[in-house]
Formats: structure tokens, sequence, C-alpha cells
């Protein structure tokens, strides 16, 4: 009996050295400059680099994940691909990106830390304002979880936001389609929440459900459906790669419904 316990608390300390040993080892590989990455992938203020009276709050996170979606995908439909791959590409899909500043723009991130992060117009963007520490620390980041993913092909789907006249178009349709509301309240937490929080609440974005009910409701929820299609200043549009027409009618009638309880 004895020896029987003292070899179960030997295997117990092996076990607990074990894991604390794989645990170790695991944080240990990440290079110094990819962790860095990884900080200022997680801040809105990007390690204080981004001009407090220009800051939006997002990080990041708000739109991109940093780990294989396909594989373990938490739920979340973001905006943004994950960064994932990054490293393996061999142009961006910014048109302000020269081929030659790719490495320099941390594969297309210079783009995001201006427009997104400091809400600078597309037009004046400089795709090369991150620092350059910042930018190699990013990629060292991107490299990383490239390598611990282990993907052989870049996943790459195209940003592609609707012109105005083509995002109405797309929400005519949405419109005719029946929507299901308990569908549609699971979906906007998982592609709407993140920004605009309760749908009545405001969040970085902006109230969906007004306290006023609206004059036109068919108008309304049409300016909804087509917005997220084109997107706008700051809210990168979202296609049907993210959510197909029947996931934005089922949106759209979860916001029917409660913009018509309140009256
Ligand atoms: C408001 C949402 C948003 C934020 C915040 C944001 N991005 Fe993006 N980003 C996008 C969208 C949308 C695209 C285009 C689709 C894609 O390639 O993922 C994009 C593209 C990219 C690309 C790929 C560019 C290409 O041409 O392939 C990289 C790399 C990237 N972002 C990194 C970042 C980094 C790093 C940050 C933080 C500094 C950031 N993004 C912040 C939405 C965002
Ligand atoms: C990455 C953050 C983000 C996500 C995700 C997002 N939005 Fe937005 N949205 C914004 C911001 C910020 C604004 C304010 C205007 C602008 O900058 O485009 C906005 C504005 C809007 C507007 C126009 C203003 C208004 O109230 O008429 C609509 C409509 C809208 N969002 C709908 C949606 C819907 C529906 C979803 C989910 C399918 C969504 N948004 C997801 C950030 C986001």
């Amino acid at each position: 009996m004895l020896l029987f316990r003292m070899f179960f608390r030997f295997q117990l300390l092996l076990q607990v050295f074990f894991f604390s040993f794989t645990g170790l080892s695991l944080t240990e590989e990440m290079p110094e400059l990819a962790r860095l990455g990884r900080q200022l992938f997680y801040d809105p203020s990007f390690g204080g680099s981004v001009d407090p009276k220009k800051a939006t709050g997002f990080s990041c996170t708000t739109c991109h994940a940093d780990f294989n979606e396909s594989e373990y995908g938490d739920g979340l439909i973001r905006s943004g691909n994950s960064i994932v791959g990054v490293t393996r590409r061999q142009k961006s899909q910014w048109k302000e990106i020269q081929p030659n500043q790719l490495l320099r723009s941390a594969g297309g991130a210079g783009v995001c830390y201006q427009r997104f992060l400091q809400g600078i117009p597309a037009k004046k963007v400089n795709p090369i304002a991150i620092p350059e520490q910042k930018a190699e620390a990013l990629m060292a980041y991107f490299d990383y979880v490239t390598s611990k993913a282990q993907v052989g092909e870049a996943e790459q789907a195209y940003y592609n936001p609707l012109s105005r006249t083509e995002a109405q178009a797309a929400a005519d349709k949405i419109l005719k389609l029946d929507g299901d509301a308990d569908k549609g309240w699971k979906l906007y937490g998982k592609s709407c929440a993140g920004c605009h929080s309760g749908p009545k609440k405001r969040g970085i974005g902006t109230q969906l459900v007004r306290s006023r009910p609206p004059s036109n409701l068919e108008a309304r929820l049409h300016k909804i459906a087509s917005y997220t299609r084109q997107g706008g200043y700051l809210m990168p549009a979202l296609g049907t790669g993210k959510l197909s027409d029947q996931d934005l009618a089922n949106i759209i009638e979860f916001l029917r419904d409660i913009t018509e309880a309140k009256k």
C-alpha cells in the first residue's frame, strides 16, 4: 500500500514537472520580437505610438484573428482575415501599398494602422507610418503564428466592399428574404456586437436601434443591410464570404423585432 502511494506521488510529481516543463518551453519558443508584436496586436494605443486624440479604440484584434480560423474557429465573424499566412503573401490587396513597401508596411498592416486605429481618411493614408521596429515586431509575430499553424497555402479571402449602387441592389434582395430573428440575434452577437454592443446601447459604433422609432422602418432596415455590404468610414464591409444574404436577412429580422418591440 505504502509502496503504491509512493509510486502514485512520484507519478504526480513527474506529471507536474512535465507539464510545467512543456508550459515553459512553449512560451520560451516565442522570440522576443514576436512577443512585442503580439502585444502591439492587442493594444489600441499600439505601444503608445497612436495619437491619443485620434485613437478609435480599435486594436488589430477587433478585426483579425491570430489563429487559423477554419481549424480553431471561435465562431466570431471578423471583417478582416486571420493574420496566419500573411508572411507568405507576395503582395498586398490594399491598393495604397507598392510591392516594395510590403515588408515595411508589415504585410499591409500599415494601412489598417492609419485607417482603423487612427481614423485617417483612406486618401491620406501613409502605409509606412508604423515605426520601423514595430513593423518588424508585427511581422515576427505573423511569422510565429504562421509557422505554428503549419498551413501550407496562405489563406486569403479578398476584401470586396460593394459600391453604393451594388450595395443598394444587394439590400433590395436581402429585404425580400424571410429572416429568422433568433438566428439573427446569434449572428448579431458574432458579427456586429463587437463594435455596436447591444443594438440599443452605444458601443464604438452607432446605436442601431435608436430610442426614437424610425419614421420609415423599411428604409432604415434597407440602410442597415446596404451599409453592411458597403462599409463606412471606420466600419469595414462584411461581404457574402463573411455573412450570406440569408445571414444578413436574419440579422435584419432581429433588428426589426426589437425595434417594433419598443413601440
Ligand atoms: C476595423 C477593422 C480592422 C482593424 C482594426 C485592423 N484591420 Fe487589418 N484589415 C482589415 C480588413 C477589412 C482587411 C482586408 C481583408 C484582409 O486582408 O484581412 C485588412 C487587412 C489586413 C492585412 C492584410 C493586407 C493584405 O493586403 O493582405 C494585414 C496584415 C492586417 N490587416 C493587419 C492588421 C494589423 C496588424 C492591425 C492592427 C494595427 C489591423 N490590421 C487592424 C480590417 C482591420
Ligand atoms: C469593426 C467594428 C464594426 C463592426 C464589426 C460593425 N460595425 Fe457598423 N459601424 C461601425 C462604426 C465605427 C460605425 C460608425 C460609422 C463609420 O465609421 O462607418 C458604424 C456604422 C454602422 C451603420 C451606419 C450608422 C447607422 O446607424 O445608420 C450601420 C447601419 C451599421 N454600422 C451596421 C452594422 C451591422 C448590421 C453590423 C454587423 C453585421 C456592423 N455594423 C458591424 C463599426 C462596426
